[in-house]
């Protein structure tokens, strides 16, 4: 079965076809983020715009490359939430047209549960279930039980700001440009391979003892702040975070602040995902979402499985479908076959991960 995935939830343009779930024939992004990194974030009708502008061309070169025409597509699945409204609309009523026109069934996909589908594209094997998968986007941050495809059930999440937000916002006070997360990731990891022997523990780390698999991570952006003013030395306020960084004693410390941001919160999901491990037992522990691309996360959940000698199956996605694109929602239309009339279709910007396809 060929289907033709398309995202268009936040500021990437994603067209792919795929065969029969995890046989990739093309995946093409488009992105706006150096739009928004003139802005320092996402403004949401510019993001919208730009998926006006790209999804045909996207959508011709997705063709292209797999060397198909819409009349061998199958079905098309689209994402119909969560995400910005604007966004998803360009992506909807595009389908709906392709569906309409050319007699293609259509499958509406939950964005976040699309977001797991990378384990299963490009790894080989396919995961079992159940399944525990932790979702970290830039929106979100779920810890689910997966019983079968479809069955989804959430044991966790953020109390506040999801992992991806709590990466852009620090990495916003350090003054590092959108989209935050990478970069300051990237320069977290140099800072750790230079300096191996530091202990990283500057920040809390919220909610790490208490029972439960929830988070919270908003009070990192206070914490960046309070030890930023420490070194500049005088009260300055979060809007300020311009002039911060350029203070020389502040910038040298800027690699260090990224390594401590991101073992905060890299040691925040490794503690509680393995807690959840322990308690259920499941055969195969899934990673989704744009900051599930994070080589520290990976490396420690990795670690950890290792020394604790879990039982459970570690599937660490490529990261080239752990950001948003249109192969992951091509495959999680495979697994949860759905088909819906073209005006039976909305988007549904406040879908969570435990909402069904029904809308
Ligand atoms: O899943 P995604 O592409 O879009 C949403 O659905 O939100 O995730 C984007 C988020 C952003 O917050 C971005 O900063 C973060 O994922 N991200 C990373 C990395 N790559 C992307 N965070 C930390 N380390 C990375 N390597
Ligand atoms: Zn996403």
């Amino acid at each position: 079965m060929i289907i033709l995935g398309i995202e268009t939830s936040c500021d990437e343009t994603g067209i792919a076809i795929v065969e029969d779930g995890t046989n990739i024939l093309s995946n093409i992004t488009a992105t706006s983020a150096g739009i928004h990194a003139k802005t320092g974030g996402i403004i949401p009708e510019d993001a919208a715009r730009k998926q006006v502008t790209s999804i045909l061309p996207v959508l011709n070169l997705a063709l292209e490359e797999s060397g198909l025409l819409l009349s061998n597509i199958d079905a098309i699945a689209v994402t119909y939430g969560p995400g910005l409204i604007g966004s998803l609309l360009v992506g909807v009523e595009t389908a709906k047209t392709l569906s309409m026109v050319h007699h293609i069934p259509l499958i509406p996909v939950n964005h976040l549960v699309a977001h797991m589908y990378a384990n299963f594209i490009d790894s080989g094997v396919l995961p079992e279930f159940p399944a525990i998968s932790l979702t970290v986007s830039g929106g979100h941050t779920d810890l689910v039980l997966i019983k079968d495809h479809g069955h989804i059930e959430k044991i966790g999440s953020t109390r506040d700001d999801a992992a991806g937000e709590a990466f852009d916002k620090t990495a916003r006070l350090l003054g590092i440009e959108y989209p935050g997360g990478p970069k300051l990731a990237a320069l977290a990891d140099k800072f750790i391979a230079e300096n191996k022997d530091e202990k990283l523990n500057m920040f809390p780390r919220p909610m790490i003892n208490d029972d439960n698999f929830d988070w919270s991570f908003s009070g990192l952006k206070t914490s960046v702040l309070y030890k930023i003013n420490e070194l500049v030395g005088d009260n300055n306020k979060l809007s300020d975070y311009k002039t911060i960084s350029t203070k020389e004693n502040v910038k040298n410390m800027i690699p260090q602040l990224a390594a401590e941001v991101q073992e905060a919160i890299v040691d925040s999901l490794v503690t509680k995902t393995v807690k959840a491990i322990e308690k259920h037992q499941p055969k195969s522990m899934l990673l989704g979402g744009g900051v599930a691309a994070n080589q520290r996360l990976r490396h420690k959940l990795d670690l950890r499985f290792k020394i604790q000698d879990l039982r459970t199956k570690l599937y660490l996605p490529n990261p080239k479908y752990c950001t948003d694109n249109g192969a992951v929602i091509a495959s999680a239309a495979f697994f949860n076959n759905k088909k819906f009339a073209w005006n039976k279709i909305d988007v549904n910007p406040e879908l969570t991960i435990t909402s069904n396809t029904e809308t």
